[in-house]
């Protein structure tokens, strides 16, 4: 089971317009691999340009804010032809794309880390950024996991927030709990594709 750490990463298409998206990077050895489901923006611009800025941040709004349509969070650019990072991060690591695993349904880009810098330190772990995360992560599944098995997800995750949250992680989690809300509104207990 490989280590996976979630992170924020912004990549760039040919016309050099910024995305950024939530995903899990997958450890392997000194390369980390960003691993897509088609389709992708993200995807489609590490083809165009095969570098990604990968912002570890313990800002749980953005990973619920890409999850919700808040994806406009303040950038800083970095050198020429790299990807910008999120002004507010810890720390960010650029990465360089060295090899695509090709496939179906998600390829695989492994990357080298050509340069990383830290930008404000790491204040300790909260229960509610963890709860946030996941819930982010089930908020992307809409479409493919049963309703009731989002909807008992977020009961019990509520609770976590309800214990440990702070105003960031509280309010990531309310945006998430509304699109769940509105995407199940006049719902049956039936997975939607
Ligand atoms: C914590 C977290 C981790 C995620 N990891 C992945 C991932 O590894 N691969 C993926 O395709 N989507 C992942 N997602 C969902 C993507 O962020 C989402 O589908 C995103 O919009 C990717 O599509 P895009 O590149 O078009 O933005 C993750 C979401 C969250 C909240």
């Amino acid at each position: 089971m490989p280590l996976i750490r979630e992170t924020i990463v912004v990549t760039e298409n040919a016309a050099g317009d910024a995305h950024i998206a939530p995903l899990g990077l997958i450890a392997e050895g000194e390369y980390w691999i960003i691993a897509p489901f088609r389709p992708s923006a993200t995807l489609e611009n590490l083809r165009a340009r095969p570098f990604a800025t990968v912002n570890l941040t313990d800002d749980a709004r953005v990973f619920a804010g890409c999850m919700t349509g808040r994806r406009d969070w303040p950038l800083i650019p970095l050198r020429e032809g790299r990807p910008p990072r999120l002004a507010e991060t810890l720390a960010h690591w650029e990465l360089e794309v060295v090899e695509v695993r090709e496939h179906a349904e998600r390829p695989r880009f492994v990357c080298s880390v050509a340069a990383h810098a830290s930008h404000a330190p790491f204040e300790g772990h909260n229960r509610a950024f963890a709860a946030v995360v996941e819930a982010a992560v089930a908020a992307s599944r809409l479409d493919l996991l049963p309703r009731t098995e989002i909807e008992a997800e977020f009961a019990r995750l509520k609770i976590v927030v309800a214990k440990t949250a702070g105003p960031r992680e509280a309010e990531a989690f309310g945006w998430l709990e509304a699109k769940v809300a509105a995407h199940g509104a006049g719902d049956a207990d039936r997975p939607r594709r």
